[in-house]
């Protein structure tokens, strides 16, 4: 069933926001479309500074649009809405709060830090390993610990929608392939949809449902790849021949590798 549909979506910085003596405008994103179904994972990859943050933050309803459509779950985005989870690449906790605490600050904005939000709390650092470090500060955790606090932070509303903006750019690589494991499971217990950010071929592959490539700026959808690989993923796929013809896929796509004679995009 289709949860989200971005349509035809533009984003224009104009010259006297952009600073500096900027003199032209800036486009950003021009005609980007994709629709994503309720529970889909979805990988956006694309060359830096081509607008991926920027239409992240439209659909999210943080940043305007010039021109298109962004629907989510029925409605039209007009403004922020309270429906999304949204990562970014720097875990950004409050450092005076406790792990806990911080993981339940969005219930404090919404006026639903009841009992329920906290044991919800306290199920969620539990999936991710975290029960034993509940009171402790963020600067007590290291990197990766943070970003899994706030996932639980980005979670705890039960959002339909998960936004995630390179989440795990700054972890190392082992880290990050087991951040990747706890994604997928957290995916199958939420049923959020996903919207994924990365720079990295093989963790969009490994996650996806389907792969976004945009092109150079001004962005547009340039390629959707359908990943067919299985349920449930473990790292040894990304050893197998499926594996690797979709990273190759995504390669050609994004221009990096030439294009196999005679095999067409999926
Ligand atoms: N608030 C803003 N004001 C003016 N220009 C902006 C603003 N935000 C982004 N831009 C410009 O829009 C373009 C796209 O930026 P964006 O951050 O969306 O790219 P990105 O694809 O996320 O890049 P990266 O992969 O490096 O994170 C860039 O040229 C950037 O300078
Ligand atoms: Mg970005």
């Amino acid at each position: 069933m289709q949860f989200g549909s971005v349509r035809s979506v533009r984003k224009v910085f104009l010259a006297n926001e952009l600073g500096g003596g900027a003199q032209e405008d800036l486009v950003a994103l021009d005609d980007a479309s994709f629709d994503f179904d309720a529970g889909e994972f979805v990988s956006l990859l694309g060359p830096s500074g081509c607008g991926k943050t920027t239409l992240l933050r439209m659909v999210a309803g943080l940043t305007p649009r010039s021109g298109g459509s962004i629907t989510i779950n029925g409605k039209d985005v007009d403004g922020p809405y309270g429906d999304y989870g949204f990562v970014f690449q720097a875990p950004s906790l409050m450092p005076w709060r406790t792990v806990l605490q911080n993981v339940l600050f969005p219930m404090d904005v919404l006026k639903r830090n009841d009992s329920a939000a906290q044991g919800r709390a306290r199920e969620l650092l539990a999936l991710v390993g975290l029960s034993d470090f509940a009171s402790s500060r963020p600067h007590q955790l290291s990197g990766g610990m943070q970003q899994r606090v706030a996932l639980c932070r980005a979670l705890i509303h039960a959002p339909k929608l998960l936004l995630m903006d390179e989440p795990f750019g700054a972890l190392d690589e082992l880290t990050r392939l087991e951040m990747n494991d706890l994604l997928l499971k957290i995916r199958k217990e939420t049923q959020a949809s996903v919207l994924f950010v990365t720079h990295s071929i093989s963790e969009a592959v490994y996650l996806a449902d389907k792969v976004l490539v945009f092109s150079r700026r001004p962005a547009r959808v340039v390629e959707q790849l359908s990943v067919s690989l299985g349920y449930p993923r473990s790292q040894a796929v990304r050893f197998t021949p499926e594996f690797t013809q979709a990273e190759r896929r995504a390669s050609e796509a994004l221009g990096i590798v030439a294009p196999t004679a005679g095999a067409g995009l999926q």
